[in-house]
């Protein structure tokens, strides 16, 4: 069957700034549990393009932890998504996947790290955002190491900033 036409306004729901109200946890067999803030930033820039840019703060001491940005585009006539990613660890990834109602389900399809990226290298990321029905935005991030296997490392729900 031909799938619908779903053009990057489906994603629509996506657009704007957000930013975690209550602080988010991050986990991982390697690691002691911690607690972050993070804010999102989607903006569409005249194309069927979405730019997007992702902060993250330790939530005590406001340390910047993490950061990515990058772009995500549709694939036309289908469901299929892709973000492609730059983050400040070294690691750029193609994650792909699908939007399927207000939820978008990815996995790495390509990765790339500096020769000298820190260990343990990453192997591979699947994360899931949702449109909760209250409005909220939910993110859970899993990953693989060269050291574990697909574990939870990140949890966390963003509220739209005005
Ligand atoms: C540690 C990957 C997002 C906070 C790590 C480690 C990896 C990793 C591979 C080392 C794990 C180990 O030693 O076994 C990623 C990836 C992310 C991501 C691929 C996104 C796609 C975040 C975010 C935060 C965060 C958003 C928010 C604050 C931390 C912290 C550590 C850590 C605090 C432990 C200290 C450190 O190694 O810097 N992460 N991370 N990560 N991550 Fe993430």
């Amino acid at each position: 069957s031909i799938p619908p036409e779903v053009p990057v306004s489906s994603l629509d729901w996506l657009l704007g700034n957000w930013e975690s109200v209550e602080p988010g946890k991050g986990s991982y067999p390697s690691l002691k549990d911690f607690r972050y803030t993070e804010d999102l930033h989607f903006a569409q820039m005249g194309q069927p393009i979405i730019n997007f840019m992702f902060n993250a703060s330790d939530a005590e001491t406001k340390k910047i932890l993490h950061r990515e940005c990058g772009f995500i585009r549709m694939q036309t006539g289908t469901n299929r998504v892709a973000f492609i990613i730059a983050q400040n660890s070294g690691l750029v990834e193609v994650e792909e996947g699908e939007l399927v109602g207000k939820k978008l389900s990815l996995h790495t399809q390509a990765l790339a790290r500096p020769s000298f990226a820190k260990e343990p290298h990453v192997k591979e990321v699947s994360r899931v955002f949702q449109l909760q029905p209250d409005g909220k935005l939910e993110q859970t991030l899993s990953m693989s190491t060269d050291k574990q296997p697909m574990t939870q490392h990140l949890h966390i729900t963003y509220s739209r900033l005005a």
